[in-house]
């Protein structure tokens, strides 16, 4: 017999269905990422025959170059939900501004915050890329969206996801019951449940974390990392450290392997504590899945899921994957870093500026 054939579409209504009062408005939110991410697919496949590969003229507002298929990627999204009538506003990592819903379109109650393409330095070596999603509630009062939001804790997200462009395109999401994961069946342009309910398994086999950053790393960090290596501590097995340098392809790995993906903070320069991950658009989606998961993601501090966003481009140190490798992190860090604590504690308690 046939095992069961489940669309992203058909699970997608049968976890709805658990909701009484849901009105299918969110169902079709993330019915109109999985094209999207079909669409995003079939470009990051051909891109080395593609016209579209090289490097876009522009800088985002971080001053990196953009890729030409960031753009794509981002501009895809945002066609394919402008005019749905489901979202508010917008927020991406490539856009300095929240997005409003063009006036022309009416507005609903969600509010879609987006990574359009991340690892995108990747794409031209031929190294899985990855979308990442998260989608929140409006809590503003006015028929359109406001930073207000976008800013709010990844605690109280109703979905996050990602899509990992590799050797297989994968899309990865939960609505809190739990994390599921589905494989583009190229041939039917589907994506069929592949991975139901995915539990970061333990013991864990990996570490990823850009190594070659070491010398900027604060003393706890480096001590978790000899700890990782079964260097110093209890002599447990030491980790294979893995290191892709595409946040989603290391977490997903992660994710089905069991392990640890890190970013931290450093003092570098002191006045910049926070690292590189963006709070909004990489690390909240990620926390929301990996707790989903059974894991935990800290900034080496408390949950990233509990911090209350400031501003729109926000970075935050990031820990993520199994429990208690991430409580060690923290351990280590609240052991030997307070110098590092003390310059950071004042930009993650920051106050909203300008909503
Ligand atoms: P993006 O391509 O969206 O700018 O993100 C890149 C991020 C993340 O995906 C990755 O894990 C990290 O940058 C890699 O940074 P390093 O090159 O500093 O290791
Ligand atoms: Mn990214
Ligand atoms: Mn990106």
């Amino acid at each position: 017999m046939q095992p069961k054939i489940t669309t992203i579409e058909r699970h997608i209504l049968e976890q709805q269905k658990r909701y009484p009062n849901a009105t299918g408005e969110f169902t079709s939110l993330l019915y109109d990422l999985a094209l999207a991410a079909k669409l995003i697919a079939r470009e990051t496949t051909r891109a080395g025959l593609a016209e579209i590969i090289g490097t876009a003229d522009t800088a985002n507002v971080y001053g990196e170059q953009q890729q030409k298929l960031d753009l794509f990627a981002d501009e895809i999204i945002y066609k394919m939900n402008d005019h749905t009538e489901r979202l508010c506003a917008m927020a991406s990592e490539e856009h300095d501004e929240l997005i409003p819903i063009p006036p022309r379109f009416g507005t609903g109650k969600y509010v879609l915050l987006y990574d359009p393409l991340d690892g995108s330095s990747n794409i031209d070596v031929n190294v899985s890329v990855g979308t990442i999603f998260a989608i929140h509630r409006k809590i503003s009062t006015g028929p359109r969206g406001t930073l207000d939001d976008v800013l709010q804790p990844g605690r109280r997200l109703v979905a996050a996801g990602y899509i990992v462009y590799g050797s297989s395109t994968m899309m990865v999401y939960s609505t809190g019951q739990g994390v599921h994961g589905f494989t583009l069946d190229p041939g039917v342009g589907e994506f069929l449940l592949s991975h139901d309910d995915i539990r970061i398994p333990s013991p864990p086999k990996y570490y990823s974390t850009n190594q070659g950053n070491e010398k900027y790393w604060t003393h706890g960090v480096r001590r978790f990392t000899r700890w990782l290596q079964g260097i110093d501590g209890e002599g447990h097995r030491p980790l294979s450290h893995r290191y892709i340098g595409s946040m989603v392809s290391d977490f997903h790995r992660n994710l089905l392997r069991g392990g640890v993906f890190y970013y931290p903070g450093d003092m570098q320069d002191p006045e910049k504590p926070y690292g590189k991950m963006r709070l909004l658009f990489e690390a909240q989606a990620l926390a929301f899945l990996v707790e989903q998961a059974g894991g935990y993601a800290s900034d080496g501090v408390g949950p990233v899921l509990d911090i209350e966003p400031h501003t729109l481009h926000q970075r935050v140190p990031l820990f993520l994957g199994n429990r208690e490798l991430v409580e060690q992190a923290e351990t280590f860090i609240r052991q030997h870093d307070q110098e590092w604590i003390d310059a950071y504690l004042p930009y993650r308690n920051r106050q909203k500026t300008a909503v």
